[in-house]
């Protein structure tokens, strides 16, 4: 099966408008946390979430997380 690649092993943490993003999962983006496309040669997809307000949110970067799109702290045992 297809691994993911570790973008960084460290959470993104950015304030973001309400509106829908797309959560890099396949690691290959160069636009971190985000999808910039590179999917597209990966059997992986991205995954879209919304905010209903501005938030601060803490985004996996290490594409490991049991909690997509979000931090849940495994980057720390990889
Ligand atoms: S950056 Fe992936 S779990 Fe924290």
């Amino acid at each position: 099966m297809e691994e993911v690649k570790i973008a960084e092993k460290k959470p993104a943490i950015v304030e973001l408008e309400a509106g829908t993003y797309h959560w890099c999962k396949c690691g290959h983006s160069k636009g971190q946390p985000f999808c910039d496309g590179s999917y597209k040669t990966t059997s992986f997809t991205p995954l879209k979430f919304e905010l209903v307000e501005k938030k601060k949110v803490v985004l996996c970067q290490c594409k490991h997380t049991r909690n997509s799109p979000y931090c849940d702290g495994t980057h720390k045992t990889l």
